[in-house]
């Protein structure tokens, strides 16, 4: 089975190129490199002994989609592409309205086109903000996005959904990842942040690394046992992995059909736990500094997996300290 991936030179794009070619699909990726690195091709050729076949395309082109998606002779898409920078979407939210609800359409466009129906998407637990209970099932109302960026999900979502509803042949699937850290076990391919990391695990390892000061946890006053925020935090192997069972399952269905799913591991750790967990399993270098709350943090999260344990036949098998010793291994290679 031939999959385009579109960011397939991305994060958690890359991944999965690595989980289908292991699955025996062959991955076929559109990326314009805007916020990915050409060596990115190079990491996955040392791992797969093969580099895929790669189209340097936006995928907002109609045309060349429409083109590669026939000439490829592609069965399903999934659709990482998209930008996800929080505050950046804040400051320039048409830039992410653009770019991230016109390119699934795009993308949505070229597949009735050239008849292929399975679609795989890339939301995010974003979409439920705050929830009211713990763990989050996928029945839960979303909340209002705290961010364009957010929002652009719970759109795309929509856009799925009333397709579907109108009868389009097609049967898709929105992943919503809880927060995917880690990297591959080789080193070959990780995340590749631009300046200073938003997230919690880049900033962790640059930290220990000594390229940052010591991480400022923000918050320690939340409804929580240690008082610092909880997430779901899932190795981006496992979530990749994820992806191939998507697929499998939108194999099975051939009428049009439309599922959000949880990706998480159903465990919530805190920000302390995190530090405490890296500082005991990967180097004690890690120093840390008590901050305020940064605005828009919700308190806590974490996913209930029934669903994809279900639906998908998936359940994550690596645990925090792995993907913490994973990070970290990217980081040396990097430094
Ligand atoms: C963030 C995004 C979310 C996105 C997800 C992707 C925001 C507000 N949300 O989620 O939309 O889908 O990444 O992975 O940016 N923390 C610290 N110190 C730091 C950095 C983070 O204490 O230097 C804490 C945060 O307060 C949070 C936790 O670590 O409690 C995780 O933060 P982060 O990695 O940014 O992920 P999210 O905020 O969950």
């Amino acid at each position: 089975m031939n999959i385009l991936v579109t960011g397939g030179a991305g994060f958690i794009g890359s991944h999965t190129c690595v989980a289908l070619v292991e699955a025996g699909l062959n991955p076929i990726i559109v990326d314009n490199f805007s916020n990915a690195n050409r060596s990115v091709l190079q990491g996955l050729n040392r791992i797969l002994g093969k580099t895929p076949v790669c189209y340097e395309v936006d995928c907002n082109n109609l045309e060349q989609m429409e083109h590669i998606l026939q000439k490829e002779a592609i069965d399903g898409v999934i659709h990482f592409a998209a930008y996800k920078a929080v505050g950046e979407s804040v400051a320039e939210p048409i830039k992410y309205y653009e770019n991230n609800i016109g390119s699934l359409i795009t993308v949505l466009k070229a597949m009735e086109k050239t008849g292929v129906e399975k679609l795989v998407f890339s939301s995010s637990c974003t979409v439920y903000g705050q929830p009211d209970v713990v763990p989050v099932t996928e029945d839960t109302p979303r909340k209002p996005a705290e961010s364009p960026y957010g929002n652009t999900k719970a759109i795309c979502e929509d856009v799925l959904r009333d397709l579907v509803q109108s009868g389009a042949s097609l049967q898709a699937v929105s992943l919503r990842y809880f927060n995917p850290i880690g990297a591959h076990s080789s080193a070959e391919i990780g995340e590749l942040p631009i300046g200073v990391p938003a997230n919690l695990i880049p900033f962790v390892t640059q930290s220990a690394a000594g390229l940052r000061p010591p991480v400022t946890i923000f918050g320690s006053d939340y409804n929580t046992p240690d008082g610092t925020c909880i997430r779901d935090y899932i190795h981006v192997m496992d979530l990749a992995e994820a992806h191939v069972k998507a697929l499998a399952f939108l194999q099975n269905h051939s009428k049009t059909i439309y599922e959000t799913v949880n990706v998480g591991t159903g465990k919530g750790s805190s920000v302390l736990e995190v530090l405490e967990t890296f500082r005991a399993t990967v180097t004690p270098m890690l120093q840390f500094v008590w901050g305020n709350r940064r605005a828009g943090d919700v308190e806590a999260t974490f996913a209930s997996v029934e669903k994809v344990e279900t639906c998908l036949g998936w359940r994550a098998k690596r645990p925090l300290e792995e993907a913490l010793q994973d990070a970290w291994r990217w980081q040396l290679r990097l430094s």
